[in-house]
């Protein structure tokens, strides 16, 4: 007999990734799955979503947040709820999809520096780019550590413009007393198997104004205001039933699986704190969700060398972010001396539930070589 062809053989993953998804017991998804087969509803807006968007709400104290089918859908969204055309000023360190989204919508990414301590947008930056073209800033909180909300806010009243900030990292900081996501014309949230919260694929759309929730409530189901008519110009945003129960039973151990990688950022800053590799500071005012463990190095060699010695022990960190968004092929691309330097020394570690402390020791060593 020939050999089975269909078989795939599964690529060999590193002993321990820069993160692994969390998996909750397995029953107790099988057991909303039930339902699912009770009912015969597996998307189209069903009961699980619904009851994920309302645990959400309450979990996270929001008034509005819509389930979509991913991060990336999450921006496209927001920036055509927002009508925005044009120039949108942006943070060259990001993920690919904050720009992607802006130039999939037709619009062209302005990229201005980012503030070298925080690693987000640099608010005096934004000025000094905008035209008679700009209509909105999109910034990512990035890490899940915030964004200068403030004099972002204050730029964007002043001038006309919209915010949306792409919070795919921020589920569960806090700052002044209030979910992140709470902040900006809307923020838009990734909950893909890889996030701190997650649904496998996944994502949600908060915005404070209610027309633009219609707008978008509308907008992520293809438009449709009852079968036969359409309230606006829609995709197919939606997500599943079961990506809401993963979700659902996920949320059962977020709060597990905050505390785990807030005991485990801490370690890493204790074995790594006092060494001349840089940890970003939480600003005041923030209860951090600890979500990434980035870490600065001295130089892009030194990083080259840590991330091969971490390579040859089965390990794999991750380069995250680079290269910078504003040296992608499809954009506009201007120098931007603090991205450029950072992106080339940072490194986020492994973090994720089954990590132990001795794994951690082991990768602390080895980066520091
Ligand atoms: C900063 C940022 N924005 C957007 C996305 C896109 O989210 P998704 O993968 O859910 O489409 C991601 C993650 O993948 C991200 O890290």
């Amino acid at each position: 007999m020939g050999k089975d062809k269909t078989k795939i053989k599964p690529k060999r993953v590193a002993d321990i990734p820069v993160t692994k998804p969390f998996m909750p017991p397995r029953e107790e998804y099988s057991e909303l799955l039930k339902g699912v087969w009770e009912r015969i509803w597996l998307t189209n807006n069903g009961p699980l979503v619904q009851q994920l968007e309302e645990e959400l709400k309450s979990k996270l104290d929001l008034d509005h947040l819509l389930y979509v089918t991913n991060g990336t859908i999450a921006l496209q969204l927001a920036i055509k709820a927002l009508g925005l055309k044009g120039e949108i000023i942006t943070t060259p360190f990001s993920y690919v999809a904050t720009t992607s989204s802006i130039v999939w919508e037709g619009c062209e990414p302005v990229f201005v520096d980012i503030e070298p301590e925080r690693l987000t947008i640099d608010p005096h930056r934004i000025e000094e780019a905008i035209t008679e073209k700009t209509t909105g800033i999109l910034a990512t909180h990035v890490y899940g550590l915030p964004c200068f909300v403030e004099e972002i806010e204050e730029i964007a009243q002043r001038r006309g413009l919209k915010v949306i900030y792409d919070a795919a990292h921020a589920f569960g900081t806090i700052y002044k007393g209030k979910s992140l996501y709470d902040y900006g014309d809307i923020s838009t949230a990734s909950f893909h198997a890889t996030k701190l919260f997650h649904s496998v694929e996944g994502g949600a759309v908060i915005a404070g104004n209610p027309a633009i929730q219609e707008e978008i409530h509308h907008s992520r189901n293809f438009g449709h205001a009852g079968p036969e008519n359409y309230f606006n110009v829609g995709i197919n945003g939606k997500n599943s039933e079961f990506h809401a129960a993963m979700g659902l039973v996920n949320l059962r151990y977020i709060d597990q699986v905050m505390d785990k990688r807030k005991e485990q950022s801490l370690l890493y800053r204790s074995l790594l704190g006092h060494t001349p590799l840089r940890f970003l500071e939480v600003p005041p005012d923030t209860d951090y969700n600890f979500a990434y463990v980035p870490v600065i190095l001295e130089s892009e060699e030194k990083l080259l060398q840590a991330v091969d010695r971490l390579k040859k022990n089965g390990i794999s960190p991750r380069r995250y972010f680079y290269p910078p968004l504003h040296q992608l092929d499809y954009v506009k691309r201007t120098p931007l001396q603090v991205v450029e330097d950072i992106s080339r020394r940072v490194l986020c570690l492994p973090v994720y539930q089954e990590l132990s402390g001795k794994d951690i020791e082991r990768i602390a060593k080895l980066v520091l070589g």
